[in-house]
């Protein structure tokens, strides 16, 4: 089971300023992997992690001080970027991180030339909706039974986009 987000705490912007993202490598697997398995109930796998570590992909890491604190990983498509993994360790939730990910994910693309920033969702993971919807993203569509969701079960998932 994913970790309950640690209560709201308020990061110095010293600290915020010593964070740094870096492209993703083989080497980073094992922190990605221990915070992957604690964030979901799903969990990417080592090897959808593997598989993306290739041009075609902006996969980053966020550190502090050589803890891993998150990661996103996006795929380039014509004129829009698709945000397919966003993390930040449970610990550290709620503090700010995600929303500097998305700043610097947002301005990547824009750099690539991309419009629009396209994401899927768990319909029911209603802390992320509520993150992408402040961040400004809108909700496009919905696509039925797009996740696994245990028991033989599917789970519906909420198509975002965000114009650039
Ligand atoms: C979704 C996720 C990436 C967001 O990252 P985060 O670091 O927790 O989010 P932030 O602290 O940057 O918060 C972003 C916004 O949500 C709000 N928020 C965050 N935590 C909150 C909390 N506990 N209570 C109320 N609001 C909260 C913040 O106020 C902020 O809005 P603002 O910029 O208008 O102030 C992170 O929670 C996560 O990794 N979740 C598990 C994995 C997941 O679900 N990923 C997304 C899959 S699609």
């Amino acid at each position: 089971m994913p970790s309950s987000p640690s209560p709201r705490t308020t990061i110095s912007e010293a600290t915020r300023h010593a964070a740094a993202l870096a492209p993703m490598t083989l080497d980073d697997l094992d922190a990605v992997m221990a915070i992957e398995q604690t964030a979901y109930s799903h969990p990417w796998s080592r090897g959808n992690f593997r598989d993306s570590l290739n041009p075609l992909f902006n996969a980053q890491c966020l550190w502090l001080q050589g803890e891993l604190l998150g990661y996103f990983l996006t795929m380039r498509g014509f004129e829009e970027m698709h945000l397919l993994n966003i993390t930040v360790a449970p610990a550290h939730q709620g503090q700010g991180w995600g929303h500097m990910m998305l700043d610097a994910l947002t301005l990547m693309s824009r750099q690539t030339g991309a419009q629009w920033l396209w994401l899927e969702v768990r319909q029911s993971n209603q802390r992320a909706l509520q993150v992408y919807v402040r961040y400004g993203f809108k909700q496009v569509s919905i696509r039925k039974d797009y996740y696994p969701a245990g028991r033989q079960q599917r789970e519906h998932a909420v198509v975002m986009s965000l114009k650039l």
